[in-house]
């Protein structure tokens, strides 16, 4: 696609991801109208090919106004790329975490790209060759403890991008998911700090229920903080997507993000339950964990320790990555093979 005379809109732009694509896709030529819900985010980004608009995703009349903004263009400049990327995010136990987050995650991370998509189509269908672009997440694929808000609605963009891709593929319009795994954005100290403000609400009962698990998230999100890729990979994946002729449905960002969506699509439901269990250091409350089982997903063929270095891998245990290597079993060649060669 050619960018010289379309326009990208980018929710969420303020900051992380959002302001990186931003910047690349008005590097690459975009002009880039650049979604943020703060006067004083719109002052700052203002600059050659960045044109801030003031758009929270869940008010109707704002999105509306994205869209007027849109039509009545002063060059004639026509919608190529839209990139639905604002979300928010916390870690909380599902019995944890109030109705009024669960609706919240659902209005930003879920029903506001809805609202933008129906807003801006007629527009990215005019322009022709158009690119939308759903950021996901590897949450969206495989569901850890405490993200229930989170990754219930990344799984339901999942679901919504498969539908409009079969539905406006047709008209030109090609949908792109992408599925980043840790980027280190202010996402993860604004989940820290729900995280620690819904802990404090919580009974005694739940304190003894999952005062480990949220030990072990804290923790974890912490790491994430401050290991995570910079979000310009993710830009670039996305800004690459968008200029790509043919490009792919989805995406996957990052090594963690890759090993994940490659050991959910192995293992069965319970080896993937082990798994994350062992990752975070989480112990069975009740009694002996049950026996992993293959049923549930009948195509599953590696075991738990075939895939037991890469784990490490993802525990943040990636000390030497040659040794995870040699430490793999290699006959018969299998699935574990193929996740060793991910991480060459
Ligand atoms: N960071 C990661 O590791 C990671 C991993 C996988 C997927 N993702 C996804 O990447 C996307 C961007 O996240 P990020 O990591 O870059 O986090 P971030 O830096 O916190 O950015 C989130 C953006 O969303 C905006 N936003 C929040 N509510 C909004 C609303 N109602 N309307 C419009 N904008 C709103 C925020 O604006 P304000 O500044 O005004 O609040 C901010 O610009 C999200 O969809 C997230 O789920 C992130």
């Amino acid at each position: 696609m050619t960018s010289t005379t379309k326009i990208a809109v980018v929710t969420g732009a303020s900051s992380g991801i959002g302001l990186a694509t931003v910047e690349e896709l008005a590097r690459r030529g975009f002009h880039v109208l650049a979604g943020v819900r703060k006067q004083h985010d719109a002052d700052r980004l203002a600059s050659r090919n960045v044109e801030p608009v003031i758009v929270d995703i869940t008010d109707e009349e704002q999105v509306a106004m994205l869209a007027n903004r849109i039509a009545h263009d002063p060059q004639g400049r026509r919608l190529g790329a839209l990139v639905n990327n604002a979300g928010v995010a916390l870690n909380a136990p599902v019995e944890a975490t109030p109705l009024a987050e669960w609706r919240r995650h659902f209005d930003v991370n879920f029903f506001g790209h809805v609202a933008v998509v129906q807003a801006l189509l007629p527009a990215l269908i005019a322009g022709g060759d158009g690119r939308l672009v759903n950021v996901s997440s590897i949450g969206g694929r495989v569901a850890f403890p405490t993200y229930g808000a989170y990754a219930a609605s990344k799984f339901a963009v999942e679901g919504f991008s498969d539908v409009l891709r079969r539905e406006v593929g047709r008209l030109g319009v090609k949908v792109i998911v992408i599925e980043p795994g840790t980027i280190a954005t202010p996402m993860w100290g604004k989940g820290i700090a729900i995280m620690d403000k819904l802990a404090a609400t919580m009974t005694a009962d739940q304190h003894a229920r999952y005062d480990d698990l949220i030990a072990a998230m804290h923790k974890q999100a912490q790491g994430q903080a401050a290991s995570g890729i910079q979000p310009l990979r993710a830009a670039t994946v996305i800004a690459d997507a968008i200029q790509s002729r043919k490009p792919r449905t989805r995406y996957l960002v990052g090594r963690d993000a890759t090993l994940l969506a490659a050991i959910s699509s192995l293992l069965s439901d319970h080896m993937v339950d082990r798994f994350v269990a062992r990752t975070l250091g989480l112990t069975a409350r009740l009694g002996k964990p049950e026996e992993p089982a293959t049923a549930d997903r009948p195509n599953a063929r590696a075991t738990v320790s075939s895939v037991e270095a890469p784990l490490a891998v993802l525990a943040g245990d990636a000390s030497d990555r040659r040794n995870i290597a040699s430490s793999v079993p290699t006959t018969p060649p299998g699935p574990a093979d193929w996740l060793v060669a991910r991480l060459k």
